[in-house]
Protein backbone atom coordinates (compact mmCIF):
# COMPACT_ATOMS: atom_id res chain seq x y z
CA UNK A 1 0.00 0.00 0.00
CA UNK A 2 1.48 3.65 -0.51
CA UNK A 3 0.14 6.78 0.25
CA UNK A 4 0.08 9.95 -1.68
CA UNK A 5 1.15 12.44 -0.05
CA UNK A 6 2.89 15.20 -1.16
CA UNK A 7 5.13 15.17 -5.08
CA UNK A 8 8.34 15.42 -3.15
CA UNK A 9 7.86 12.43 -1.03
CA UNK A 10 7.25 9.94 -3.96
CA UNK A 11 10.02 8.53 -6.39
CA UNK A 12 10.24 9.61 -9.78
CA UNK A 13 10.18 6.22 -11.06
CA UNK A 14 6.67 6.09 -9.52
CA UNK A 15 5.71 9.38 -10.59
CA UNK A 16 6.00 8.10 -13.99
CA UNK A 17 4.39 4.85 -13.59
CA UNK A 18 1.30 6.80 -12.21
CA UNK A 19 1.20 9.01 -15.79
CA UNK A 20 1.89 6.28 -17.41
CA UNK A 21 -1.08 4.00 -15.86
CA UNK A 22 -3.43 7.02 -16.81
CA UNK A 23 -2.59 7.06 -20.34
CA UNK A 24 -3.42 3.86 -20.22
CA UNK A 25 -6.57 3.78 -18.00
CA UNK A 26 -7.57 7.02 -20.10
CA UNK A 27 -7.38 4.93 -22.83
CA UNK A 28 -9.21 2.48 -22.05
CA UNK A 29 -11.71 4.51 -20.78
CA UNK A 30 -12.43 6.15 -24.25
CA UNK A 31 -11.74 2.93 -26.06
CA UNK A 32 -14.23 -0.58 -26.51
CA UNK A 33 -13.34 -3.82 -25.71
CA UNK A 34 -12.14 -6.24 -22.96
CA UNK A 35 -9.40 -3.64 -21.55
CA UNK A 36 -12.04 -1.61 -20.77
CA UNK A 37 -13.58 -3.97 -18.51
CA UNK A 38 -10.32 -4.84 -16.99
CA UNK A 39 -9.98 -1.52 -15.52
CA UNK A 40 -14.19 -1.27 -14.67
CA UNK A 41 -13.63 -3.37 -12.08
CA UNK A 42 -10.38 -3.13 -10.72
CA UNK A 43 -11.43 -1.24 -7.86
CA UNK A 44 -14.24 -4.22 -6.80
CA UNK A 45 -15.06 -4.84 -3.27
CA UNK A 46 -13.01 -1.60 -2.14
CA UNK A 47 -14.95 1.48 -0.14
CA UNK A 48 -12.39 4.94 -0.35
CA UNK A 49 -13.76 7.15 2.14
CA UNK A 50 -13.86 10.98 0.99
CA UNK A 51 -13.56 13.04 4.16
CA UNK A 52 -13.59 17.23 3.12
CA UNK A 53 -13.18 19.71 5.68
CA UNK A 54 -13.26 22.87 3.09
CA UNK A 55 -15.10 23.18 -0.26
CA UNK A 56 -14.77 21.06 -3.31
CA UNK A 57 -16.15 20.70 -6.79
CA UNK A 58 -13.85 19.25 -8.94
CA UNK A 59 -11.43 16.87 -6.47
CA UNK A 60 -14.28 15.61 -4.73
CA UNK A 61 -16.12 14.68 -7.74
CA UNK A 62 -13.40 13.30 -9.53
CA UNK A 63 -12.32 10.95 -7.03
CA UNK A 64 -16.39 9.64 -6.99
CA UNK A 65 -16.67 9.30 -10.32
CA UNK A 66 -13.02 7.11 -10.45
CA UNK A 67 -14.23 4.97 -8.06
CA UNK A 68 -17.58 4.38 -9.28
CA UNK A 69 -15.82 3.84 -12.56
CA UNK A 70 -13.57 1.39 -11.58
CA UNK A 71 -15.92 -0.74 -10.02
CA UNK A 72 -15.73 0.63 -6.96
CA UNK A 73 -18.19 2.28 -3.99
CA UNK A 74 -17.45 5.63 -1.81
CA UNK A 75 -18.03 7.11 1.01
CA UNK A 76 -18.73 10.64 1.70
CA UNK A 77 -17.76 11.17 5.75
CA UNK A 78 -19.03 14.88 6.82
CA UNK A 79 -16.85 16.25 9.71
CA UNK A 80 -19.31 17.84 11.45
CA UNK A 81 -21.43 14.43 11.74
CA UNK A 82 -17.76 12.69 13.21
CA UNK A 83 -16.16 12.95 16.54
CA UNK A 84 -12.22 13.98 14.49
CA UNK A 85 -10.85 16.63 16.71
CA UNK A 86 -13.80 16.93 18.98
CA UNK A 87 -13.52 14.20 21.93
CA UNK A 88 -11.57 12.00 19.85
CA UNK A 89 -8.16 12.24 18.67
CA UNK A 90 -6.66 12.16 14.99
CA UNK A 91 -4.95 9.03 15.99
CA UNK A 92 -8.47 7.26 17.21
CA UNK A 93 -10.20 8.57 13.93
CA UNK A 94 -7.59 6.87 11.77
CA UNK A 95 -7.45 3.86 13.77
CA UNK A 96 -11.33 3.39 12.81
CA UNK A 97 -11.37 4.76 9.31
CA UNK A 98 -8.59 1.87 8.85
CA UNK A 99 -11.51 -1.02 9.91
CA UNK A 100 -14.01 0.12 7.55
CA UNK A 101 -12.10 1.41 4.93
CA UNK A 102 -9.92 0.36 1.75
CA UNK A 103 -8.82 3.90 1.35
CA UNK A 104 -9.18 7.93 2.11
CA UNK A 105 -9.23 10.84 0.36
CA UNK A 106 -8.27 14.29 3.08
CA UNK A 107 -9.26 17.45 2.13
CA UNK A 108 -7.75 19.30 5.25
CA UNK A 109 -7.00 22.52 6.42
CA UNK A 110 -3.30 22.02 7.92
CA UNK A 111 -0.63 19.83 6.68
CA UNK A 112 0.52 18.43 9.92
CA UNK A 113 -2.95 16.99 10.35
CA UNK A 114 -2.52 14.91 7.59
CA UNK A 115 0.46 13.82 8.43
CA UNK A 116 -0.55 12.88 11.67
CA UNK A 117 -3.82 11.02 10.30
CA UNK A 118 -1.51 9.02 7.62
CA UNK A 119 0.81 7.97 10.81
CA UNK A 120 -1.79 5.97 12.21
CA UNK A 121 -3.39 4.55 9.22
CA UNK A 122 -3.47 1.35 7.88
CA UNK A 123 -5.18 2.19 4.77
CA UNK A 124 -3.65 4.79 1.68
CA UNK A 125 -4.11 8.16 2.59
CA UNK A 126 -4.46 10.46 -0.26
CA UNK A 127 -3.90 14.19 0.05
CA UNK A 128 -6.74 16.13 -1.69
CA UNK A 129 -5.24 19.26 -0.70
CA UNK A 130 -3.93 20.91 2.07
CA UNK A 131 -3.23 25.00 2.91
CA UNK A 132 0.64 24.01 1.71
CA UNK A 133 -0.25 21.36 -1.15
CA UNK A 134 -2.55 19.94 -4.08
CA UNK A 135 -0.30 17.20 -5.20
CA UNK A 136 -3.52 15.47 -7.12
CA UNK A 137 -3.96 19.00 -9.32
CA UNK A 138 -0.34 19.31 -10.39
CA UNK A 139 0.45 15.62 -11.55
CA UNK A 140 -3.38 16.13 -13.67
CA UNK A 141 -1.71 19.45 -14.62
CA UNK A 142 1.84 17.62 -15.94
CA UNK A 143 -0.57 15.02 -17.40
CA UNK A 144 -2.33 16.97 -19.89
CA UNK A 145 0.63 19.03 -20.62
CA UNK A 146 2.30 16.24 -21.82
CA UNK A 147 -0.57 14.79 -23.55
CA UNK A 148 -0.76 18.06 -25.44
CA UNK A 149 3.03 18.87 -25.93
CA UNK A 150 5.32 16.17 -24.79
CA UNK A 151 7.79 15.47 -21.84
CA UNK A 152 7.73 17.98 -19.64
CA UNK A 153 11.67 17.13 -18.63
CA UNK A 154 13.43 20.61 -19.71
CA UNK A 155 10.45 23.00 -19.99
CA UNK A 156 9.59 26.24 -18.51
CA UNK A 157 6.55 26.63 -16.42
CA UNK A 158 6.09 30.68 -15.36
CA UNK A 159 3.89 31.02 -12.45
CA UNK A 160 1.82 34.06 -11.97
CA UNK A 161 0.54 35.88 -8.77
CA UNK A 162 0.79 33.90 -5.50
CA UNK A 163 3.05 31.19 -3.93
CA UNK A 164 0.65 29.23 -3.08
CA UNK A 165 -0.47 25.66 -2.28
CA UNK A 166 -0.58 24.77 -5.63
CA UNK A 167 2.21 26.33 -6.30
CA UNK A 168 4.37 24.30 -3.80
CA UNK A 169 3.17 20.86 -5.54
CA UNK A 170 4.86 22.35 -8.92
CA UNK A 171 8.06 23.14 -7.22
CA UNK A 172 8.12 19.69 -5.67
CA UNK A 173 7.27 18.05 -9.48
CA UNK A 174 9.90 20.52 -11.06
CA UNK A 175 12.45 18.73 -9.04
CA UNK A 176 11.29 15.11 -9.53
CA UNK A 177 10.75 15.39 -13.44
CA UNK A 178 13.53 17.82 -13.97
CA UNK A 179 11.52 20.94 -15.14
CA UNK A 180 12.10 24.69 -14.66
CA UNK A 181 9.87 27.26 -12.56
CA UNK A 182 9.89 30.93 -13.34
CA UNK A 183 8.00 32.87 -10.70
CA UNK A 184 6.38 36.10 -11.65
CA UNK A 185 4.60 37.71 -8.68
CA UNK A 186 4.70 41.23 -6.24
CA UNK A 187 7.39 40.22 -3.67
CA UNK A 188 5.00 39.88 -0.75
CA UNK A 189 3.47 36.87 -2.72
CA UNK A 190 7.40 35.02 -3.55
CA UNK A 191 8.13 31.64 -2.58
CA UNK A 192 7.78 31.32 1.41
CA UNK A 193 10.67 30.03 3.57
CA UNK A 194 9.51 26.48 3.65
CA UNK A 195 9.62 26.06 -0.26
CA UNK A 196 12.97 27.92 -0.62
CA UNK A 197 14.66 25.29 2.39
CA UNK A 198 13.05 22.59 -0.14
CA UNK A 199 15.02 24.01 -2.62
CA UNK A 200 18.52 24.27 -0.97
CA UNK A 201 20.77 22.18 -2.07
CA UNK A 202 18.89 21.57 -6.00
CA UNK A 203 19.93 22.58 -9.12
CA UNK A 204 19.60 26.55 -9.02
CA UNK A 205 17.53 26.45 -12.38
CA UNK A 206 14.66 24.93 -10.77
CA UNK A 207 13.32 28.13 -9.65
CA UNK A 208 14.01 31.65 -11.22
CA UNK A 209 12.24 34.84 -9.83
CA UNK A 210 11.17 37.57 -12.17
CA UNK A 211 9.44 40.54 -11.57
CA UNK A 212 8.71 41.42 -14.94
CA UNK A 213 5.90 39.22 -16.38
CA UNK A 214 6.28 39.97 -19.51
CA UNK A 215 9.70 38.99 -19.92
CA UNK A 216 8.51 35.87 -17.66
CA UNK A 217 5.81 34.68 -20.06
CA UNK A 218 8.24 34.81 -23.44
CA UNK A 219 10.05 31.94 -21.61
CA UNK A 220 6.69 29.84 -21.34
CA UNK A 221 6.18 26.58 -22.78
CA UNK A 222 3.19 26.53 -20.10
CA UNK A 223 1.68 29.05 -17.96
CA UNK A 224 -0.45 28.66 -14.53
CA UNK A 225 -2.13 30.77 -12.46
CA UNK A 226 -4.53 30.71 -8.98
CA UNK A 227 -7.21 32.19 -7.55
CA UNK A 228 -5.22 35.24 -5.57
CA UNK A 229 -6.97 34.16 -2.10
CA UNK A 230 -6.99 30.47 -1.21
CA UNK A 231 -9.49 29.64 0.84
CA UNK A 232 -7.71 29.25 3.70
CA UNK A 233 -6.30 32.62 3.23
CA UNK A 234 -7.95 36.10 4.74
CA UNK A 235 -8.95 38.44 2.09
CA UNK A 236 -6.65 40.99 0.52
CA UNK A 237 -6.95 44.48 0.72
CA UNK A 238 -6.76 46.90 -1.84
CA UNK A 239 -2.55 48.02 -2.29
CA UNK A 240 -2.05 43.85 -2.05
CA UNK A 241 -4.79 43.48 -5.04
CA UNK A 242 -2.88 46.62 -6.81
CA UNK A 243 -0.03 45.14 -6.63
CA UNK A 244 -1.44 41.82 -8.38
CA UNK A 245 -3.23 43.68 -11.09
CA UNK A 246 0.43 43.66 -13.46
CA UNK A 247 -0.18 39.68 -13.11
CA UNK A 248 -3.27 39.17 -14.41
CA UNK A 249 -3.37 36.60 -16.78
CA UNK A 250 -4.74 38.26 -20.25
CA UNK A 251 -5.02 37.37 -23.68
CA UNK A 252 -2.74 40.19 -24.28
CA UNK A 253 -0.06 38.55 -22.15
CA UNK A 254 -0.43 35.48 -23.82
CA UNK A 255 0.55 37.21 -27.15
CA UNK A 256 4.10 37.88 -25.32
CA UNK A 257 4.89 34.08 -25.78
CA UNK A 258 4.99 31.33 -27.90
CA UNK A 259 2.75 30.60 -30.15
CA UNK A 260 2.22 27.12 -28.58
CA UNK A 261 2.11 28.23 -25.25
CA UNK A 262 -0.46 26.82 -23.14
CA UNK A 263 -2.20 28.13 -20.22
CA UNK A 264 -3.68 26.49 -16.94
CA UNK A 265 -5.72 27.40 -14.08
CA UNK A 266 -6.89 24.62 -11.46
CA UNK A 267 -9.82 26.16 -11.08
CA UNK A 268 -12.04 27.49 -9.84
CA UNK A 269 -11.03 31.19 -11.22
CA UNK A 270 -11.46 34.64 -9.34
CA UNK A 271 -12.47 35.96 -13.21
CA UNK A 272 -11.86 39.67 -13.17
CA UNK A 273 -8.98 39.16 -10.71
CA UNK A 274 -6.25 36.66 -11.33
CA UNK A 275 -7.75 35.86 -14.97
CA UNK A 276 -9.40 38.01 -17.54
CA UNK A 277 -13.39 37.63 -18.24
CA UNK A 278 -12.23 35.96 -21.16
CA UNK A 279 -9.50 33.62 -20.81
CA UNK A 280 -11.43 30.77 -20.98
CA UNK A 281 -12.67 31.10 -24.37
CA UNK A 282 -8.86 31.49 -25.85
CA UNK A 283 -7.89 28.04 -27.49
CA UNK A 284 -4.20 28.21 -25.51
CA UNK A 285 -6.47 27.85 -22.03
CA UNK A 286 -6.62 24.31 -21.18
CA UNK A 287 -8.49 23.80 -17.95
CA UNK A 288 -11.42 22.57 -19.36
CA UNK A 289 -8.78 19.44 -20.58
CA UNK A 290 -7.37 20.03 -16.63
CA UNK A 291 -10.00 19.66 -14.91
CA UNK A 292 -11.36 16.74 -17.24
CA UNK A 293 -8.32 14.45 -16.80
CA UNK A 294 -8.32 14.97 -12.97
CA UNK A 295 -11.11 12.03 -13.24
CA UNK A 296 -8.14 9.72 -15.07
CA UNK A 297 -5.36 10.72 -12.86
CA UNK A 298 -7.80 9.74 -9.38
CA UNK A 299 -8.22 6.39 -10.97
CA UNK A 300 -4.50 5.94 -11.30
CA UNK A 301 -3.49 7.46 -7.73
CA UNK A 302 -6.18 5.19 -6.59
CA UNK A 303 -4.47 2.19 -8.27
CA UNK A 304 -1.17 2.97 -7.13
CA UNK A 305 -2.33 3.44 -3.72
CA UNK A 306 -3.95 0.25 -3.67
CA UNK A 307 -0.61 -1.34 -5.52
CA UNK A 308 -3.00 -2.92 -8.54
CA UNK A 309 0.67 -1.90 -10.47
N1 LIG B 1 -9.06 22.30 -8.58
C1 LIG B 1 -9.69 21.78 -7.52
O1 LIG B 1 -9.12 21.05 -6.69
O2 LIG B 1 -11.00 22.12 -7.44
P1 LIG B 1 -11.98 21.83 -6.23
O3 LIG B 1 -11.62 22.74 -5.10
O4 LIG B 1 -13.34 22.13 -6.80
O5 LIG B 1 -11.85 20.39 -5.83
N1 LIG C 1 -5.27 27.54 -4.03
C1 LIG C 1 -6.67 27.16 -4.06
C2 LIG C 1 -6.85 25.91 -4.84
C3 LIG C 1 -8.26 25.45 -4.97
C4 LIG C 1 -8.39 24.20 -5.76
C5 LIG C 1 -7.18 27.01 -2.65
O1 LIG C 1 -6.49 26.40 -1.82
O2 LIG C 1 -8.26 27.50 -2.35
Amino acid sequence: MNNFLNLNEITTNNLEAILEDACKVKKATLGGSAVKEHYSSCLDGTLTGLLFEKLSTRTRLSFEAAVLRLGGQVLNLRKDEIHMGKGETLEDTSAMFSLFLDALVLRLYEEEKLYEFSRYSKIPIINGLTNESHPCQVLTDIFTFQELRGCIAGKKVVWLGVANNVFQSFLHAAVALSFNIIFSGPSKFQPNKKMCEFLQGRDPNILTVEQNPIVAVKKADLIVTDKWVSMHDDELGKSDLNKLENFRVTRQLLDFAKQEVLFMHCLPADKGREVSQDIFEDNRCVALQEARNRMHLQKSILRWCLGLF
